[in-house]
C-alpha cells in the first residue's frame, strides 16, 4: 500500500555516504556534545525553573528535573540507536520512513516543523525581550512587538506594536552564519556554549554560599498552601490541584521543565555531518543530556536556596528575570553577576535558535531529497555545501512568525512536536528490532522493549498534560500537513513508481 511504502535502508545508507554530492562530514564528538548543549540550555533553564518552583514543585524542582531527564533519557537511548545506525540528516523523520512508512514519516516531519521552526521563532521573540531588558528598555515598544500586541502605561499612553525587529535581526544573523558553513556555525556555537556553561557554573559556585537552608524546608509545597493574590485581587497561583503541591507538584513541575531538555535530539539532525557517526552520535546525544541534567539539578538547588520559591510567583518580581532577581536581592556585592547572567541568557538563546534553525534546514534537506517537498530545499551552496535555499526559505517563514506574531506563542507547541517525535522514535526502535534483527547496530538501546515502551508512555503522558487549546492548534497544523501530503507530496515522492495508481484518501476511511 503506497501510504506505507518504506525506504530501503541499504539505499538510504548509500545516500548518506555519498560525500561527493552530500553534506560535508566535519563534526567530531566534542562538536556534537556542544551542539546538544547549545540547543538545550536556554529559556527552559533560565525562565521556566522559577515558574515550576513557584507554581508546582517548590525547592523540589530539582526532583522535577530528574523526572523530566529520565523521560528524555529513554527517548535519548532510542535516538542514539537510530542515529548511529542510520546516520542521515533527517532525524525522526528519516527513521520513521524506514520503519513505519512514508505517511507516518511525513506526519512526523510536519510535527518536527513545530519543534524546530516554531521553537526558533519563540526563542527569537524571547531574545528580543531580553535584549531590550539589557538595554534598559531603549528599543521603542513599536519596534520590538508584533502588530497584535499593545500596552497602556500608568500615564495612560497607549503603545501598539508594528514589527519585532530584534527578533528578525538575530534570525538573519544566524541564517547567514548557517549558510557560511556548518563548521563555522559549530565554532560560534562552541564559543556561546562555553560562555553560558561558564556563567551557569559561576552562578552555582558563587551562589552556593548564599543558600539559606530555611528556603529548602519543607522541600515540597505543603498541602493547604494558600493561593497568592496580587494587589489588584488577581490570583497569581493556587496550590489546590493534584499537580500543584507535594509529589504531584513535582510531576507538574516536570512537565514545565521538560522544555529545558528539548534540543538533545537536534544532535541527530547533524548525523550526516558527523565524522564518525557510529561512535559519536550516541556520545553527542547522551553526553549533552547528562551534562545538562547535572547542571540543571545544581542550578535549581542553588536558585531555590538563595530565594524562597514563593518569591517566584510574582511575574513582576522574581519569576521572569528570576536569576538576576535572586542575585541582586540576596547576593550582596555580586551585581555584575546579574548583568553577566543576562548576557549569558542572550547568548544561550542565540545558540538555541542557531541549532533549531540548523536542525530544521537539515530535515527539509532530507525531505526534499525524498521528493516530498520542492527541490529547492535540498540544493546545496556550490561553495559552502550548506542547504542555503532551505536556510533562506526558513528565515522568511520563521522571521514572519517572529516579527508579526505575539511573544506568548506557547512553548507547549514546541513541546508537542518534540514529544510526538519521541513517541514515534521509541516505537520505531521496537519495530526495526523485530523486522531487521540482523542489522548492525553500533549502539543498542538497553532493555528493549522496556526502555522504548517506558519512553513512549512517559511522553504520551506529558502530551496528555498539555493544555487543550495547544492540542487543538496542533491538530489543525497536522490536518494541514495531511492536505499538503495528499495534494502534493505523495505523487512527487521518489518512491512513487511512474504509472502507479495511487489510492485516494477516501479509500482508507
Ligand atoms: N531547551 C531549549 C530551551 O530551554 C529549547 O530554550
Amino acid at each position: 500500500m503506497s501510504l506505507f511504502r518504506k525506504k530501503d535502508l541499504g539505499q538510504l545508507l548509500a545516500q548518506a555516504n555519498d560525500n561527493e554530492k552530500g553534506l560535508k562530514r566535519t563534526l567530531g564528538a566534542g562538536n556534537l556534545i556542544a551542539l546538544g548543549i547549545g540547543a538545550i540550555i536556554g529559556a527552559g533553564l533560565f525562565v521556566r525553573t522559577a515558574a515550576a518552583a513557584g507554581q508546582n514543585a517548590g525547592p523540589a524542582v530539582t526532583m522535577s528535573f530528574i523526572i523530566a531527564a529520565i523521560g528524555c533519557a529513554f527517548a535519548g537511548l532510542c535516538y542514539a540507536e537510530f542515529a548511529a545506525m542510520i546516520p542521515i540528516s533527517g532525524s525522526a523523520y528519516a527513521y520513521s520512513y524506514v520503519t513505519m512508512g512514508e505517511m507516518i514519516a511525513w506526519v512526523i516531519g510536519w510535527a518536527l516543523i513545530m519543534e524546530y521552526a516554531l521553537g526558533a521563532a519563540t526563542v527569537s521573540i524571547a531574545w528580543s525581550e531580553y535584549l531590550n531588558k539589557l538595554l534598559g528598555g531603549a528599543i521603542p515598544y513599536e519596534w520590538c512587538h508584533s502588530p497584535f500586541e499593545s500596552y497602556t502605561d500608568s500615564a495612560g499612553v497607549n503603545y501598539k506594536g508594528i514589527f519585532n525587529a530584534p527578533a528578525l535581526i538575530i534570525l538573519l544573523a544566524l541564517t547567514l552564519l548557517l549558510i557560511k558553513g556548518t563548521q563555522e556555525s559549530a565554532f560560534v556555537n562552541a564559543i556561546i556554549v562555553f560562555i553560558k556553561v561558564a556563567i551557569v557554573l559561576l552562578f552555582i559556585a558563587l551562589g552556593w554560599q548564599f543558600i539559606d537552608p530555611a528556603n529548602h524546608t519543607p522541600y515540597m509545597i505543603p498541602e493547604g498552601t494558600k493561593p497568592v493574590i496580587d494587589a489588584a485581587g488577581k490570583e497569581l497561583a493556587n496550590y489546590d490541584g493534584f499537580f500543584k503541591h507535594g509529589l504531584g507538584g513535582v510531576l507538574g513541575g516536570a512537565a514545565i521543565v521538560f522544555f529545558a531538555f528539548i534540543g538533545f535530539d537536534a544532535v541527530s539532525t547533524a548525523a550526516q555531518e558527523a565524522k564518525n557517526p557510529k561512535r559519536d552520535m550516541p556520545i553527542g546525544i547522551l553526553g549533552s543530556l547528562v551534562v545538562c541534567t547535572i547542571l540543571y539539578i545544581l542550578f535549581g538547588h542553588v536558585l531555590t536556596g538563595i530565594a524562597n520559591w514563593s518569591e517566584f510567583v510574582d511575574p513582576e518580581k522574581g519569576r521572569e528575570a528570576s536569576v538576576a532577581y535572586a542575585i541582586s536581592t540576596y547576593m550582596t556585592g555580586y551585581g555584575w553577576l546579574a548583568t553577566a547572567v543576562t548576557v549569558a541568557i542572550l547568548a544561550g538563546f542565540s545558540s538555541v535558535i542557531l541549532v533549531m534553525l540548523m536542525g530544521q534546514s537539515r530535515i527539509f534537506y532530507t525531505m526534499s531529497n525524498d521528493g516530498l517537498i520542492p527541490k529547492a530545499f535540498g540544493e546545496l551552496h556550490p561553495k559552502f555545501k550548506t542547504p542555503y535555499k532551505a536556510n533562506w526559505i526558513l528565515f522568511v517563514f520563521v522571521g514572519l512568525f517572529a516579527a508579526l506574531v505575539p511573544g506568548h506563542v506557547a512553548g507547549d507547541l514546541t513541546s508537542f512536536g518534540t514529544l510526538f517525535a519521541f513517541v514515534l522514535v521509541s516505537l520505531g526502535v521496537m519495530i526495526l528490532r523485530k523486522r531487521s534483527p540482523e542489522m548492525h547496530r553500533p549502539f543498542r538501546t538497553p532493555l528493549v522493549p522496556l526502555v522504548p515502551i517506558l519512553g513512549a508512555v512517559i511522553c504520551l503522558g506529558m502530551i496528555a498534560a498539555i493544555d487543550i487549546r495547544t492540542l487543538q492548534f496542533a491538530m489543525i497544523w497536522m490536518i494541514l500537513g495531511l492536505l499538503v501530503y495528499f495534494g502534493y507530496s505523495r505523487k512527487r515522492s521518489k518512491l512513487h513508481a511512474p504509472g502507479e495508481i495511487l489510492p485516494k484518501a477516501s479509500d482508507f476511511q
